[in-house]
């Protein structure tokens, strides 16, 4: 399993850009990409087509390459799917499992999660689990409760901070421009940190946030001490401000140790 800093810096390309595209803009972000001994680690993940080229690219960069989906088996009759060891073999170290454009458009259940997310796991992957409530769920107050479902169905057996981090993305908050408030992310990631403590054996896995982070709300959204990362969709597609958002994690984790050390930050 591939040693992560403490905080990710996750770009979802979802379905955008082709294979020559898709290493241009690799290059271009593994170049600045921070070093191995970096508090921060940075990942992107590619549509399929593009995996092993983006992987093959960056083999010698500090930036790692996820999947975007991999199916619960391990092989099959499964026309248009792939499996966790495919992304493996493509030079994937990362996949992302239950994206809400997946639950939502293609009715992906949590126990498929949970599933797909235990066939990655065996495959040495480490899984970004997405959980997010809709815009009503939120305003009929139920979101607590949906978040708590969507983590205790699609969390499989034998997880630790190593192998799987969590990314909360409310679903009205993704492709809109409205990110959630501070408030919204304190809250939340401390529901999940509460229901994750009698799952987990050891130390806490990163809760991540995503929807509309940008450039502009990046430092923000990253000075939240619950925060341990963000996935970030269309922000990803542009080098320069993806760039900006990982220099505001480098940034934040700066001053977060230098408190820890109980040093003034610069
Ligand atoms: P967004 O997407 O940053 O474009 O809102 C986030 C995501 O879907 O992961």
């Amino acid at each position: 399993m591939v040693q992560l800093g403490r905080r990710l810096i996750l770009g979802n390309w979802k379905m955008h850009l082709n294979g020559q595209q898709a290493v241009a803009l690799s290059s271009a972000v593994a170049k600045q990409s921070p070093t191995s001994d970096s508090d921060v680690t940075v990942a992107v993940f590619p549509p399929f087509t593009a995996l092993q080229a983006v992987a093959q690219s960056c083999r010698s960069s500090h930036l790692l390459v996820g999947g975007q989906d991999c199916h619960g088996q391990a092989q099959g009759a499964f026309t248009g799917s792939i499996s966790a060891g495919m992304l493996a073999d493509a030079g994937a170290e990362m996949v992302i499992l239950g994206h809400s454009e997946r639950r939502q458009l293609l009715g992906e259940t949590s126990q498929t999660v949970c599933e797909k997310a235990e066939a990655a796991l065996k495959q040495g992957l480490h899984v970004i689990l997405c959980l997010g409530e809709t815009h009503a769920q939120r305003e009929a107050g139920e979101y607590l409760s949906v978040i708590e479902s969507q983590l205790k169905q699609s969390l499989p057996t034998g997880v630790t901070r190593e192998n799987l981090s969590i990314a909360y993305e409310p679903v009205w908050a993704i492709g809109t421009g409205k990110n959630a408030s501070a408030l919204d992310i304190n809250d939340m990631h401390a529901h999940i940190k509460t229901l994750l403590i009698p799952l987990i054996k050891g130390e806490i896995p990163r809760i991540l946030y995503g929807g509309s982070v940008k450039a502009n709300n990046a430092l923000e959204i990253l000075s939240l001490p619950v925060v341990d990362g963000v996935l970030v969709g269309g922000a990803s597609l542009d080098a320069s401000a993806f760039l900006s958002i990982v220099d505001a994690a480098k940034s934040t984790s700066k001053q977060a140790s230098h408190a820890a050390a109980g040093k003034v930050s610069l």
